[in-house]
């Protein structure tokens, strides 16, 4: 028999700490006036010392599992993805020590590394796990901890990454048409661009053991109105692809869960896709850009604020560093996000 993978869980959770535009004005050559008219962000959530991306992610899938009905338990999913820039340590995964945290047994376990597309790569590999036969139910998780890699001498992306984690759970359901199954995806890459956005020491290539390794290295860099085009252009050929596969007219899009990475970056991809600009969710306001976790987080607040109806059609699009970019559809399951 066929198996569908279906939107049954959705959770998410920030830091508790908020930084206000105000608060970086003090600590570095900016104004609210800049970040908010460059960006639209007004606050951000950054995790506190000590606290790891494993802390998030595990809040998060706590609460997709409630919002599913599902307790944590051995069984209780057959697999966890995790999307992730920022892991605990580079050796192991992170997932792993989720789903032990979790108490969820001796479940499969892995990260997905697609930078701000993590969510939309770790869905479709999720999906497919289902749809193979290879799961009943994954927790799929995008978590992020940026603070802990930007450059305190870099205003411009000190300004807009936030941290923050969001999850999900699909199930196998055996109807193509029930709400929340995931009709398709697209995905993509441009490794030829990995330059645009990059942490470039600490790996194979620039060795943090190397006498010569730049400390610096270790931060996060992105050559920002280069990335902006392309986001744009990347998620938008992607969406439009996908909907042409699937079939559905772009203007039968009720909600464009893009990823929020600047505000004038969905209203510009809104508009290439033809939508009206009211249609793309907004959240990015209140948490700034928080990569993998971007999507879920979206998701969820839009949930959570009543603007979803049951049935309704939506669109996620993601883009971020490797180059990698990928879009999915589903409609709205109308299920409680916790
Ligand atoms: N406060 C005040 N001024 C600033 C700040 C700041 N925080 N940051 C930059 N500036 C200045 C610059 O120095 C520059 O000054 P100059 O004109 O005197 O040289 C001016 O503002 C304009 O700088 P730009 O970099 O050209 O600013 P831009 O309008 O492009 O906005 C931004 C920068 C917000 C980064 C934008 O380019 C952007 O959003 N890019 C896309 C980001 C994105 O999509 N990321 C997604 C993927 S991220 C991932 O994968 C992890």
């Amino acid at each position: 028999m066929a198996h569908f993978p279906a939107l049954v869980g959705l959770g998410s959770y920030l830091p508790p700490r908020r930084v206000t535009n105000e608060e970086l004005a003090t600590a570095f050559d900016t104004s609210d006036e800049w970040i908010t008219t460059r960006t639209g962000i007004r606050s951000r959530h950054w995790a506190s010392p000590g606290m790891a991306t494993s802390d998030l992610a595990i809040e998060a899938g706590h609460r997709a599992l409630k919002s599913a009905n599902l307790p944590p338990g051995p069984g209780a999913v057959d697999a966890v993805v995790l999307a992730t820039t920022t892991p605990d340590h580079p050796c192991p995964a992170t997932a792993p020590q989720v789903a032990s945290r979790l108490g969820l047994g001796a479940t499969a376990a892995y990260d997905i590394a697609a930078v701000c597309s993590g969510f939309v790569y770790a869905l479709a590999t999720a999906s497919a796990q289902i749809t193979a036969g290879q799961a009943r139910r994954v927790l799929v998780i995008g978590a992020e901890t940026y603070s802990t890699i930007l450059n305190p001498a870099d205003r411009t992306t000190s300004v807009i990454f936030g941290d923050g984690a969001g999850a999900v759970v699909l199930s196998a359901v055996p109807d193509a048409d029930a709400p929340g199954v995931v009709l398709g995806v697209d995905l993509g890459s441009d490794g030829s661009r990995q330059d645009l956005i990059t942490i470039p020491g600490g790996g194979s290539r620039e060795r943090a053991s190397t006498a010569e390794h730049d400390p610096n290295g270790r931060y996060f860099t992105m050559q920002g109105k280069k990335v902006f085009a392309e986001a744009v252009t990347r998620m938008g050929d992607s969406a439009a692809a996908l909907l042409d596969r699937i079939g559905w007219p772009v203007e039968s899009v009720d909600h464009l869960v893009g990823h929020q990475a600047n505000v004038r970056i969905l209203k510009a991809l809104a508009q290439r896709l033809g939508l009206p600009q009211e249609r793309a969710v907004v959240n990015i306001d209140r948490v700034g850009n928080t990569s993998a976790a971007s999507i879920p987080v979206a998701l969820a607040d839009a949930a959570t604020a009543g603007t979803l109806a049951t049935g309704s059609r939506l669109l996620l699009t993601a883009f971020g560093g490797g180059l990698t970019w990928g879009s999915a559809a589903l409609t709205w399951p109308g299920l409680t996000a916790a």
